[in-house]
């Protein structure tokens, strides 16, 4: 859990006109701001911020909150991502990195375990004993300034070089097993991971050694060994010269399948290449990279399995909004046996010349029906125009339409009132689910976040609101409210949670501001708070009206009494007046 007074600091360092202003352009009026709402299309704003309370809420479509449930509904993040994110922006270390004294002081001894692990094998590959590893480096092209710059190292032929090493330099063999470095047998020996293999340290955006990954240099299973996760490191969150990448001048990042790859690419002459570690890429990785870039290039193997990885990863830029473009690479497997081949310049050439994805989606098209028999053109111009139906921006279709129809020499006229006519197809399918979604919702503001409980208890539901916006505005008629109407007495499941949840944090002294709520309520209920703050922001109700609204709310009750005293037998009728003359109804 994350610590109130982080989230206070946090708070502080985050303006929330700030947070939303790179999503879309806001325009002061009076004490808040206006804009066109990031999370529907419209033409007029009706996405209004509140730096007063730091909240922000859409009449449009509904959609509101503080700057957390901004950055979670903007980015797609979990609760706790979008946290870290806002951390980040602000420069605050994650609370988790300061977490219970024990695991930090772990961590941090790890990190200099690690640290001087990847001195020592820097300090063997360039000492006699190493001369096999730098012989290996230099025969797959890497010169000295290469090999220096990645902090590459080489592991001896021998059960515990490292071993000995870490401890003569005061590191115990617990920290060694947590740092996994060394490994323990079933008899209970324990011995170095990595046994002559060429050395590629992970290093973190801080420029913390991480983990490794180590090459064999002959045939031999695994090729590649990497470090298995640690306190430190996990294999998902992490990628390969993201250190030195994050600080490159070009507008975007080379993402390559393999360390070597990622290496000769910056040998290369770019030093914005990354690459992911031994697995495929993460939705996680994914997002680091569209923090640090607005276009990413794919460049992964030219065999099957590394296009299906570029499909996949393609499919995870297209979430993060990322622009990309797919590196296709001719007469060799992958980027570093292209420069090897080619050299820097053919492969300079090539990044120039990669296709957009649109384009690598066309070629994929193209190879699957290849359109040189009359069967093949008309399996690639069905797909062909289901594609293009479906790019939002209609320049970019016209302009496939037109390239397309000129090379296979069919009329774009035809083609083109084919893709209209599909979009028209999808247009109405939307359209059709936007109306049934209405009809359950009922009409009233915000129309798509109503639910079927509110919209029959309407009354009530209004009732539930006006007490919340009137506790948010006034904690301290918590303790009265609560004496007053108790939260399964509420007739809305929805407002019910939101209230029990107030009611706790006031009783626990703990605060009602947005961005503490955002802790503990979902996006849905953030919605709603900010709708009710947004709507009531003129009117602030005294305890009175505040303990009328819970009387309307307990009619429902009584109401809901009287029909099942109606449908009560004799025995249930004398049970229950008997209760009533006790008291206790
Ligand atoms: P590749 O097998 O494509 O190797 O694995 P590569 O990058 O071309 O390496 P070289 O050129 O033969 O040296 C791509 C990536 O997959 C992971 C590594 O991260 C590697 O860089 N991998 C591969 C492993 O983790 N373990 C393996 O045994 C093999
Ligand atoms: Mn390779």
């Amino acid at each position: 859990m994350i610590p109130d007074s982080f989230i206070e600091e946090l708070k502080n360092r985050c303006d929330i006109e700030s947070i939303v202003s790179p999503y879309t352009n806001l325009k002061r009026t009076g004490r808040n701001l206006k804009g066109l709402c990031p999370f529907h299309s419209e033409k007029t704003p009706s996405f209004v911020v509140y730096p007063e309370n730091g909240s922000f809420f859409c009449f449009g479509c509904g959609a509101g909150g503080d700057i957390v449930t901004f950055v979670r509904m903007a980015e797609h993040l979990e609760y706790t991502e979008a946290i870290r994110f806002l951390a980040q922006k602000t420069g605050m270390p994650m609370p988790e990195d300061a977490e219970n004294d024990q695991t930090a002081k772990l961590k941090v001894r790890i990190l200099e375990l690690n640290r001087e692990a990847a001195r020592f094998f820097h300090a063997t590959l360039i000492s006699p004993k190493g001369a096999k590893g730098l012989q290996y480096l230099r025969s797959r092209g890497l010169s000295d300034k290469t090999i220096r710059r990645f902090g590459l190292g080489y592991a001896p032929e021998e059960w515990d070089a490292l071993k000995k090493h870490l401890l003569a330099k005061g590191f115990t063999e617990y920290e060694m097993l947590e740092a996994a470095v060394i490994r323990k047998s079933e008899k209970g020996r324990s011995y170095d991971q990595f046994r002559d293999r060429v050395m590629f340290p992970i290093i973190d955006l801080r420029g913390g050694v991480i983990g490794f990954g180590g090459r064999i240099m002959g045939d031999g299973r695994p090729k590649y060994l990497n470090s298995a996760d640690t306190p430190v490191f996990k294999k998902s969150r992490g990628l390969f010269a993201m250190n030195l990448a994050k600080a490159t001048k070009q507008p975007r990042l080379m993402l390559c399948e393999g360390y070597m790859d990622a290496i000769s690419v910056h040998q290369a002459g770019f030093d914005n290449a990354v690459a992911t570690l031994g697995t495929a890429l993460t939705a996680e990785q994914a997002r680091l990279i569209a923090q640090y870039t607005q276009e990413v290039v794919i460049c992964y193997d030219s065999d099957e399995a590394g296009q299906k990885a570029t499909a996949r990863a393609n499919q995870l830029f297209e979430q993060t909004g990322v622009k990309v473009r797919v590196l296709s690479i001719p007469d060799a497997k992958d980027p570093d046996e292209y420069i090897k081949k080619f050299g820097a310049a053919r492969f300079n050439k090539l990044v120039e010349e990669s296709s957009n994805s649109t384009e690598y989606a066309i070629e994929k098209i193209r190879r699957k029906f290849p359109p040189d028999t009359d069967d093949g053109r008309v399996g690639f111009l069905k797909e062909f125009c289901i594609l293009m139906s479906r790019i939002p921006n209609r320049v970019e279709a016209d302009y496939y339409l037109g390239k397309t129809a000129s090379e296979l020499n069919v009329s774009r006229e035809a083609m083109t009132s084919q893709v209209d006519s599909l979009r028209r197809r999808s247009q109405k399918k939307e359209q059709k689910k936007f109306d049934s979604d209405l009809k359950i919702y009922g009409q009233d503001v915000p129309a798509a976040r109503q639910d079927l409980q509110r919209s029959a208890n309407m009354r009530y539901a209004l009732a539930e609101d006006k007490l919340i916006a009137a506790l948010l505005k006034n904690p301290d008629y918590g303790r009265k409210l609560s004496e007053k109407i108790k939260p399964e007495q509420f007739a809305t499941d929805f407002n019910k949670g939101i209230y029990s949840i107030l009611l706790e944090r006031i009783n626990s002294g703990r605060s009602l501001d947005m961005i503490s709520l955002s802790s503990e309520l979902s996006i849905e209920q953030m919605n709603r708070i900010s709708y009710l703050l947004a709507t009531a922001s003129q009117s602030n109700p005294s305890l009175e009206q505040a303990q009328q609204y819970a009387d309307i709310i307990l009619e429902k009750q009584r109401q809901r009494t009287n029909e099942q005293v109606g449908s009560m037998n004799e025995q249930q009728l004398r049970e229950y007046i008997e209760q009533l003359a006790a008291g206790k109804k």
